[in-house]
């Protein structure tokens, strides 16, 4: 009994403190109108509850693995900012040895020094472009270099563009940055993390890979019309297609690889359709921040997949709110996800 109220309590702090003096003050007025018998009493009261229910679902599941890092090597791209920065916080909460990879390295610096004063661990930064494949070829080098080890490769930086761009390497962008530059920085880091083995890698994913196919002969969205959410949505089933095969790959090496749904998040992923209504200000700072969970919970499968020691035995497996998720009959097809490695060997010259 105590242990669930201390898990309502932990629940509870992360509504919004207006939302906690709102249903506070709901209530004491429900109780005031009981007293008085008032059929308003009732309406108010299932209206409270019924968004109380709805945010606590939105809030999603908390990791509840006490499993430390101390001694461990991560490395998590697009760590200076939304789910990133929180799972990289998190992870040095837990022992790790952080690596920042990210675009930008002021912001990058920023987060590290923040986390730093709440851990006290070591945060380092270090460039990376996933819209160049230079920079990735560049960044691997260095760690392959610099770095005894690497226990956790988080793939979790990614992209949302409403129109076709193509980055300087000829390739759709977000199809590059959420995938197939992911792909070769795995690739290119696989000998240190079998080395580093156990080892995890973890691509960061999404539902939004329920709205759309692969289809091989149009990776780059050359033939079909761009659209936002299918393009994303592609980029994000590759992802998990990817960490299956790479599973499958690695089963007798002792790395393992997993990818997950985050929740949906209130982060800065729309920066690139600020102007879009549904960017503006107002639902930004109501709809978003009252009714998405924030970055710190939306950081918890990443760190479930990260730590939880009774994954090791899933791997290949997608997640979502720190449990088993649902993905779609794309997204487990075996024979589609070693096409989809072949077909990006291929594209990036891996052969
Ligand atoms: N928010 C959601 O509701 C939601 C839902 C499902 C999945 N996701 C996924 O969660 C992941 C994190 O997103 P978020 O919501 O935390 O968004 P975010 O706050 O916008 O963070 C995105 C991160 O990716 C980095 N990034 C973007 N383009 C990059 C590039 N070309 N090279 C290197 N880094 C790059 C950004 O770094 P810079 O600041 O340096 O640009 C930033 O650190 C993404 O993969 C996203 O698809 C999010």
């Amino acid at each position: 009994m105590s242990s669930y109220l201390a898990f309502l309590r932990e629940d509870w702090q992360e509504f919004k403190r207006e939302e906690q003096v709102a249903l506070w003050t709901t209530y004491v007025v429900v109780l005031v109108l009981i007293w008085l018998w008032a059929p308003t009493a009732l309406y108010l009261c299932i209206g409270g509850l019924c968004y109380l229910a709805f945010r606590r679902w939105m809030i999603g599941a908390r990791c509840r693995s006490n499993a430390t890092l101390e001694g461990k090597t991560a490395v998590v791209t697009g760590g200076n900012c939304g789910i990133g920065r929180e799972a990289a916080l998190e992870l040095s909460r837990r022992g790790a040895r952080v690596i920042i990879a990210s675009r930008d390295v002021g912001k990058s610096r920023l987060a590290a020094a923040g986390i730093r004063s709440e851990t006290g661990g070591e945060v380092i930064v270090k460039q990376l472009d996933l819209g160049s494949l230079q920079s990735v070829r560049a960044f691997a080098d260095d760690v392959n270099k610099t770095e005894e080890k690497v226990h956790l490769l988080v793939n979790n930086a990614g992209c949302l563009l409403p129109t076709r761009r193509t980055t300087g390497d000829g390739h759709e962008t977000t199809f590059q940055v959420n995938y197939l530059a992911p792909f070769l920085l795995t690739h290119l880091l696989t000998d240190k993390l079998v080395r580093s083995a156990p080892a995890r890698v973890i691509n960061v994913s999404s539902t939004g890979h329920w709205f759309t196919d692969l289809d091989l002969n149009d990776l780059e969205c050359e033939r079909k019309p761009y659209a936002l959410w299918t393009r994303y949505g592609t980029s994000k089933l590759a992802q998990i297609l990817h960490a299956r095969e790479l599973a499958r790959r690695l089963r007798q090496r002792s790395v393992t690889a997993f990818s997950l749904h985050p929740g949906v998040v209130n982060t800065d992923i729309y920066r690139e359709q600020r102007g879009k209504w549904y960017h503006s200000e107002f639902l930004k700072g109501v709809l978003f921040s009252y009714f998405f969970r924030n970055a710190r919970m939306g950081a918890q499968t990443v760190v479930y997949c990260a730590v939880e020691p009774t994954l090791t035995a899933e791997s290949g497996g997608y997640y979502s709110d720190c449990r088993r998720g649902w993905a779609s009959a794309q997204a487990q097809d075996d024979q589609l996800a070693a096409k989809l490695w072949a077909a990006s060997e291929k594209m990036l010259g891996l052969e």
